[in-house]
């Protein structure tokens, strides 16, 4: 089935998502098999080895192409797997820019390990595009930008770090997980790579693990197939199920999740014991405009701080319907104190360079009533 003109919800629903053409069955069947008969020697039905392909990863992959508007897409067993495989393709010598307040995850995988191939890593503010421009070196072969930032929500301006790169040769990866493809499309902005951790929206049921890459160029698809084979992180059947069955639903859910953050967004921007709210959404957000033009919607993350670490485990403590969890995307509404979750892995001074204080609280903002969320948010910050 061709789905090239349809609309979002179309896609969603159909993209890579046709009836097996063997049974006729309406969902993807979850093709649960390391090996494939070969027909003869040096030849078979089109797979021959899951690492190398699998029918299940492969929709899921067609899927994934399909939102991004990508020319291939590429699935992991994690999201940071993805950007592990996103970075092989650089060489020792190379130049490798990164936004400054990313997921720490991605700080200790540069920091811990890739630096150790030779690869030179530096973090620059790349919501400054004059940063940007000023921190391009020679050797630079890649920036790679997370807009929302994690979890301070700063914006960087695709289109504007993609025209400053490609003048310089240069390759842009965008880590679009927080807005997932529904409300940001940074290859259609002038980016060239899209990776996503699946974990979150595109799974969106908090039940599995998974990452992404898509690609703009036949390269990336030889690059990206060959790290997969090559190196093996590949996503398993049943994840790949999971993520495709997470995706029928992403338009509506987003609509659903985009709604209740706004109107969470706007009782904490008036609560008293609230400071330094990050929400794009919000008019007096310095980048409101930014996000304006190159989001679809301003998605239903938000962090914000209140007096001290202390005051972050009452509020923590005292909350009835969001949990106290790492993770964002899912159906459920998760609250997490930055600090020991998502930056637990990078130290104090790193933490302060980015800003993230120890009471700096995180919101993942689910498809539940409202109202509820409001009254649960109410009642906990009663207790700060
Ligand atoms: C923005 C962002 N990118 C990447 C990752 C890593 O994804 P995963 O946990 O699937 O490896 C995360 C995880 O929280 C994230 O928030």
């Amino acid at each position: 089935m061709s789905t090239s003109p349809c609309k979002y919800s179309t896609l969603a629903v159909h993209a890579g998502q046709y009836p097996d053409p063997l049974t006729g069955a309406v969902n993807v069947p979850v093709y649960l098999s390391s090996t494939f008969e070969l027909t003869g020697i040096g030849t078979d039905r089109g797979w021959d080895y899951s690492r190398a392909g699998n029918p299940t990863r492969d929709r899921l992959e067609e899927a994934l192409a399909a939102l991004e508007g990508g020319t291939s897409a590429h699935a992991f067993t994690t999201g940071m797997a993805a950007i592990s495989a996103l970075v092989a393709m650089l060489r020792a010598g190379d130049h490798l820019i990164c936004s400054k307040d990313v997921y720490a995850g991605t700080v200790r995988l540069f920091d811990r390990i890739v630096s150790g191939y030779g690869i030179e890593i530096e973090y620059v503010d790349t919501s400054n595009l004059e940063a940007v421009a000023a921190a391009i070196r020679p050797s630079t072969k890649l920036i790679h930008i997370e807009t929302p930032s994690n979890p301070l929500m700063v914006l960087t301006d695709i289109a504007g770090v993609s025209q400053i790169a490609h003048a310089r040769g240069i390759e842009v990866s965008v880590d679009n997980t927080f807005l997932s493809p529904v409300l940001q499309s940074p290859l259609a902005l002038g980016a060239d790579i899209v990776m996503h951790s699946t974990t979150k929206y595109l799974n969106g049921h908090s039940d599995g693990l998974g990452g992404a890459l898509i690609g703009s160029t036949p390269e990336h698809k030889e690059r990206f197939l060959l790290v997969q084979k090559a190196a093996g992180g590949v996503m398993s059947p049943f994840e790949c199920f999971l993520v495709l069955r997470g995706i029928k639903t992403l338009p509506l859910r987003i609509k659903q999740h985009e709604e209740n953050g706004r109107a969470v967004a706007e009782f904490l921007s008036t609560h008293p014991k609230v400071n330094k709210l990050a929400y794009p959404g919000l008019k007096s957000n310095p980048q409101y405009d930014l996000a304006v033009k190159q989001q679809k919607g301003f998605g239903s993350m938000m962090s914000f701080e209140v007096e001290s670490r202390e005051a972050a485990g009452r509020f923590l403590a005292a909350i009835k319907i969001f949990l106290s969890a790492e993770s964002l995307g899912g159906v459920e509404s998760l609250a997490s104190h930055s600090a020991t979750t998502t930056h637990g892995s990078v130290s104090e001074e790193v933490r302060a360079s980015m800003g993230i204080t120890q009471g700096r609280i995180r919101l993942s903002i689910g498809i539940e009533d409202k109202e509820d969320l409001i009254a649960d948010l109410e009642q906990a910050l009663a207790a700060v």
